[in-house]
């Protein structure tokens, strides 16, 4: 049976990607990731693509000159290599609705933070970690969604949630929230979507 082919955009270390390979097979049976796209030079998550012998596209918007070209390019890139369904980790930019509307219900991304708490413009990476600390919650977690014109707007899939700890720093809980609900809810909500499309 043919899986379903999976393009995952990436900006920086890349836990969430390889979680998404070291699941291919396993949690992750019915897609396959045929493509990693960087938006970033240097990603560290580009070497662990290579590592997994997968494809490897870098696309800077510097270089495309605006965001029009920038998403463009993105779009012929994860055109011509037939992606069914993309899968941002870690993909520090926002796609406006030209991008988005281009493929309805075939775009996930990983927030770490219970939606609709700590999301939007502006969150993204340890922030929304030292913004949970602020605030004072007592629980956070993790949120797979869909992607459309909203930043972090789209359809929740799947969530999770983690306890906050006495003495917690941004990074001591952004390794908790990857260990306890990231690397495990993303693997698990790519399969449930690429299942949906195996033919
Ligand atoms: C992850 O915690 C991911 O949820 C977050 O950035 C980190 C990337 O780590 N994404 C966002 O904040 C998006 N708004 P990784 O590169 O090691 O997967």
């Amino acid at each position: 049976m043919a899986k379903t082919k999976i393009a995952v955009l990436v900006s920086g270390g890349g836990t969430n990607l390889q979680a998404l390979i070291d699941a291919q097979g396993s949690v992750l049976s019915s897609g396959e990731i045929a493509l990693v796209v960087s938006n970033a030079r240097g990603a560290y998550a580009l070497e662990r693509a290579k590592k997994a012998g997968i494809a490897t596209e870098t696309v800077l918007k510097k270089e495309c000159g605006s965001q029009e070209a920038f998403e463009t390019r993105l779009m012929e890139i994860l055109d011509a290599n037939g992606i069914q369904v993309i899968i941002l980790a870690g993909f520090m930019t926002i796609l406006t609705e030209r991008f988005t509307a281009h493929y309805p219900k075939r775009i996930l991304n990983v927030h770490p933070s219970l939606i609709p708490a700590f999301c939007g413009e502006g969150f993204y990476g340890l922030k929304v970690h030292e913004e949970a600390l602020k605030y004072g919650v007592k629980v956070t977690g993790a949120t797979v969604h869909f992607v459309n014109e909203i930043p972090d707007g789209g359809e929740i899939i799947a969530q999770k949630a983690v306890y906050i700890e006495e003495g917690d720093t941004p990074e001591t809980l952004q390794r908790r929230v990857m260990e306890q609900a990231e690397w495990i809810l993303l693997p698990q909500a790519a399969e449930k979507i690429c299942a949906a499309l195996v033919k």
